[in-house]
């Protein structure tokens, strides 16, 4: 029996039909790894590169930053599948994270989920992430933000509000043109 391996390695992450690296990302990249003693030292960071440029990581771009680094893809897989802040399926151009740690569970974090839920027609008893179809708003729940005194505290992509009452909340989505 051949011991060699032979499957291919499992990357269940979605496609992205059409993915292309600019010369500008390109460029970011060759410039990150100059601060690195070895290639695969810089994974994370061509790995945030890759996400401010796209939005989430693909399957394309998991074999696109493997072949840069010198590295085979399930190494790259791997630190996409540990690391929560990368993201494996496409976000919404604003992304409404609400706390749902326990002083926010307490201070209205649910309530507030369901109230963005209705407003953008998602399900509030889905789990994970939602975008809504127009892919503006994607809405989920995160662990602590590091706020707990000031319940409930959301993000909208990096803007940070504390107490975060309904009519708030409208304000904050009446400002994502
Ligand atoms: S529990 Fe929400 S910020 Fe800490």
């Amino acid at each position: 029996m051949n011991a060699m391996h032979t499957d291919p390695i499992p990357n269940p992450l979605q496609h992205q039909s059409g993915f292309s690296v600019t010369p500008a990302l390109e460029a970011e990249v060759n410039e990150l790894l100059t601060h690195y003693p070895e290639k695969r030292a810089a994974s994370l960071m061509v790995l945030h590169a890759i996400q401010d440029a796209f939005g989430w990581i693909s399957q394309e771009a998991v074999e696109w930053t493997a072949k840069k680094l010198d590295l085979q893809p399930i190494n790259i897989y791997e630190i996409v599948t540990f690391y929560p802040m990368l993201r494996q399926q496409p976000m919404g151009k604003y992304q409404i994270k609400v706390c749902r740690t326990l002083s926010c569970a307490l201070g209205g974090a649910y309530e507030l989920r369901e109230h963005f839920c209705k407003k953008f027609g998602l399900d509030a008893h889905a789990h994970g992430p939602q975008t809504t179809k127009d892919g503006k708003f994607t809405v989920e729940f995160v662990e602590c933000l590091a706020s707990c005194g000031t319940p409930p505290v959301m993000m909208c992509n990096d803007d940070f509000y504390e107490n975060v009452s309904h009519a708030k909340a409208d304000e904050i989505v009446g400002k994502c043109k």
